[in-house]
């Protein structure tokens, strides 16, 4: 089945699908029927039936999505591997080089798609900060700036924060195999921004743009999410 095709992305958009993943669970045959077999391997491997689930909601409808943009049936949709894991179509039709990147924190779910240009994603639902966290995330001058925070503030802007490093290293290709520390920001500045330095280079900060996601409709709790790429001439198109 072939649902209503949708307009690839401009070279200035980046389009965001967000859902609650636990809201799919309805479609739960549909979504396994369009897996791949490497995909239903996976999904058998998770120790817990509720993260099985959302696994497969989460690659089901992320096959829904992309058959949509490539004119293809969604057990269609071919996806290979980058060297550190990140996935890529590798059927696009013609013209078109159709670039996205998935992210879930709990039952949140959320898909940005770029054209062109390699793009990346976080969502992070905000919960308790862990003890030695910022210690590992914050470069020295970032911690300085976290610690000087007031309390009330300190549990948005570390997720925010975090969501911005872990979208640029979803971006690269690298995730963490790079630490959260190769891209540092000055932490008084929420919502879009530019990194100060990328792997200490303030040059090459100039070339980045993040986007702060709003918290998707359906979500009831709250989250923090970014949308980063190499190049500063973009916006985020909410697509839900
Ligand atoms: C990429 C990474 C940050 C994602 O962490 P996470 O907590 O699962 O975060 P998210 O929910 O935001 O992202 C998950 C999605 O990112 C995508 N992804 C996986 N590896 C990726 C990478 N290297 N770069 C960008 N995106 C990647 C996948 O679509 C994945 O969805 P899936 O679970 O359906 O496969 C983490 O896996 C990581 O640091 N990996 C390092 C590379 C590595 O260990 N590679 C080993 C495999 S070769």
């Amino acid at each position: 089945m072939i649902f209503s095709l949708l307009t690839p992305p401009s070279a200035h958009e980046v389009h965001v699908w967000q859902w609650d993943l636990d809201d799919c669970s309805g479609e739960f045959d549909r979504y396994w029927e369009i897996l791949s077999t490497q995909e239903r391997e996976r999904a058998d491997k998770f120790r817990f039936e509720r993260h099985r689930r959302r696994f497969v909601a989460g690659r089901g409808e992320l096959r829904r999505l992309l058959s949509r943009y490539l004119g293809l049936t969604p057990k269609e949709v071919a996806l290979d591997y980058g060297s550190d894991g990140k996935p890529f179509c590798t059927i696009q039709p013609p013209e078109c080089n159709i670039c996205f990147n998935l992210s879930h924190s709990e039952s949140a779910a959320a898909l940005a798609i770029s054209n062109g240009f390699e793009v990346g994603i976080d969502v992070e639902k905000v919960r308790p900060i862990e003890e030695g966290m910022p210690l590992e995330v914050f470069s020295v001058q970032e911690r300085a700036q976290f610690t000087a925070l007031p309390d009330r503030e300190r549990q948005e802007v570390f997720f925010e924060s975090w969501a911005r490093k872990e979208a640029c290293l979803k971006a690269l290709g690298t995730g963490f195999i790079l630490p959260p520390t190769h891209f540092e920001f000055d932490l008084s500045i929420r919502g879009d921004t530019t990194p100060r330095f990328v792997g200490g280079e303030a040059e090459e900060a100039r070339h980045w743009r993040i986007c702060a996601l709003s918290s998707s409709p359906t979500s009831t709790s709250s989250c923090a999410g970014a949308v980063a790429a190499r190049r500063t001439d973009w916006s985020i198109v909410e697509m839900n």
